[in-house]
């Protein structure tokens, strides 16, 4: 009896010492996204049963069901397609093809233009050059003499246009030149872009690596060392680059470590950071506003028309706000990276246009002035790299590139810019101009009864489709086509230079109408009435499960 009464005690006292972190476990589960985004490990799970397969010269055209009189006009439409982008850019072509073997980052960025069901064939017909030979203005013009409206942003560097950059690096070129390629000493620009990023940040340090990626690692890095926890916060969907901690998901082939993926803009999260004790920073990338929880919107994942976005500006910065409110009470860092997004919404970058401070900030991408950069700008304390009462216990961050004499040259040009009455200028009415472009867009498309409409984040754009169809990612093509240039995620990311006018974003909306309808026109767009968005997945889902079987 006393042994069995024994035996009870210890097994409640043992439930009542791990009690607390059942509950904090079940509140980290409960405050995760209820998707596979929002859930790392069973997306890689499912993502390594995913089998490879692709469709045949049948289903290739008729994976929707389609009868076969639509299935032969589609055939038709991507042959002609295909001859028209061949016959345009034979020497672009040539090129990419000879390139391609030995540059697997082409060999990958061609192979995900499209859901992979389609992509064999797909090329095969339709083949998209890699190569520019030339940038003027709002356009690219490639090897063979063809002119595009460039809605690649270049990733996101391209905010004033790109004869800004080529003029930032012949400046920052010639600032250097004296001083030359030499790296350890630092050319005097340093000191300038200090102090002025200083200013911009409202933060009192700097440091300069040479990507985005490595700025956010230095952020996360600093912080987890002053905190002395381990856990960083980061957001479904929010892209920081592809350190695996920040890519805890497919992509990666690690395993996550000390990663919490919780749900953006919802109150569960907000618990577990108001509860937890090993979170050292939060990760925020405000590009997320646009699609909270989601991936970044590529065509490779349009498998159907369920993909959405929608930017409500006032309960975003309700958010940041909520979040500043927390990491202020629980002494966790608050890092806003806007490596994407720093000075493409205001001169001062999502800080300003929000509102909110956070503890830290990265910038990349534009900042470098058209060279490669990743900033990180912090508080004194946060920035610190070493202990005077412990100096052996470091927090290491070295480059050999860091500070480069011509990137730093290039930026105290692109800073200089940002000054000018010019650029001011590009940020007045920022907002309402994109805003009235994407209206003006929609409306035309409705006008003509396209299954398409865009929605923004300033100068960001998305596409989303109305209609359920599989086919939605030939629009990228069709786009090409009228010498519209995506980047290779396709229809999701259009990203406008604020140097567009009137008369160049009219020429892109009248040539993204004429793609619509060649797109209606060569039938990707017909549809079986009973035909939904769930009806595509279970569909697909079922002719996985039969490739898995063999
Ligand atoms: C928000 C954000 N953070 C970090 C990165 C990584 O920057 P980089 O590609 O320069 O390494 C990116 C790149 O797109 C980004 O958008």
């Amino acid at each position: 009896m006393d042994e069995t009464l024994a035996f009870w005690a210890l097994g409640g006292a043992a439930f009542a010492a791990t009690l607390p972190r059942l509950i904090r476990r079940l509140e980290l589960s409960r405050a995760k996204h209820p998707s596979l985004t929002g859930h790392s490990r069973m997306a890689k799970r499912v993502a390594s049963w995913l089998p490879g397969y692709a469709y045949g010269e049948e289903r290739f055209f008729n994976s929707d069901g389609a009868p076969a009189e639509v299935a032969a006009q589609r055939r038709q439409a991507l042959q002609q397609l295909g001859s028209t982008l061949v016959a345009r850019c034979p020497r672009t072509l040539d090129l990419t093809a000879s390139a391609r073997d030995g540059l697997p980052d082409l060999q990958f960025t061609g192979a995900y233009r499209v859901p992979f069901q389609y992509s064999p064939l797909l090329r095969q017909h339709v083949q998209v050059g890699a190569f520019m030979e030339a940038s003027e203005g709002v356009t690219l013009t490639d090897l063979d003499g063809n002119s595009y409206y460039d809605l690649t942003g270049s990733y996101g560097v391209n905010v004033f246009g790109v004869d800004v950059y080529r003029q930032c690096i012949a400046e920052g070129s010639a600032r250097a030149q004296a001083l030359g390629p030499v790296l350890g000493s630092l050319h005097p620009s340093v000191a300038a872009n200090v102090a002025r990023l200083q200013r911009i940040s409202g933060l009192d340090q700097v440091s300069f690596h040479m990507s985005g990626t490595e700025a956010v690692m230095q952020a996360v890095r600093l912080a987890r060392y002053h905190t002395g926890r381990r856990h960083l916060v980061r957001f479904c969907g929010a892209y920081h680059g592809w350190w695996e901690d920040v890519q805890p998901g497919p992509g990666n082939p690690l395993p996550p470590r000390e990663t919490y993926t919780l749900r953006d803009m919802h109150e569960n999260s907000l618990q577990v950071l108001r509860k937890r004790r090993d979170i050292a920073c939060v990760l925020v990338n405000p590009l997320q506003a646009l699609h909270p929880n989601k991936a970044a919107p590529g065509d490779s994942s349009l498998v159907d028309s369920s993909r959405s976005a929608g930017y409500d500006r006032a309960a975003y910065t309700e958010w940041l706000q909520q979040l500043r409110e927390v990491c202020t009470e629980r002494g966790i860092v608050l890092i806003f990276d806007e490596v994407f997004l720093g000075f493409r919404l205001a001169p001062g970058g999502a800080q300003e246009y929000f509102g909110v401070k956070a503890d830290m900030v990265t910038y990349g991408k534009t900042l470098g002035g058209g060279l490669p950069v990743g900033v990180v700008c912090g508080k004194r304390e946060l920035m610190k790299r070493y202990r005077e009462d412990r100096p052996a216990d470091l927090c290491f961050a070295r480059g050999t590139f860091n500070s480069h004499p011509y990137v730093m040259g290039a930026m105290a040009a692109f800073l200089d810019y940002l000054e000018t009455p010019e650029a001011q200028l590009m940020y007045v009415e920022l907002d309402a101009t994109q805003n009235r472009r994407a209206a003006q867009l929609n409306q035309r498309l409705q006008a003509i009864g396209a299954p398409v409409q865009v929605a923004n984040m300033s100068s960001v754009w998305t596409v989303s489709y109305t209609r359920p169809s599989r086919y939605n990612w030939m629009l990228q093509f069709y786009l090409r086509e009228q010498g519209l240039a995506l980047s290779w995620v396709g229809t999701g990311r259009l990203i406008f230079s604020l140097n567009y006018t009137e008369a160049d974003f009219e020429e892109v909306c009248r040539r993204f109408v004429a793609a619509c309808q060649a797109m209606e026109a060569g039938g990707w767009w017909w549809q079986d009435a009973a035909q939904t968005n769930k009806s595509i997945k279970r569909g697909i889902f079922r002719e996985m499960l039969a490739h898995r079987r063999g």
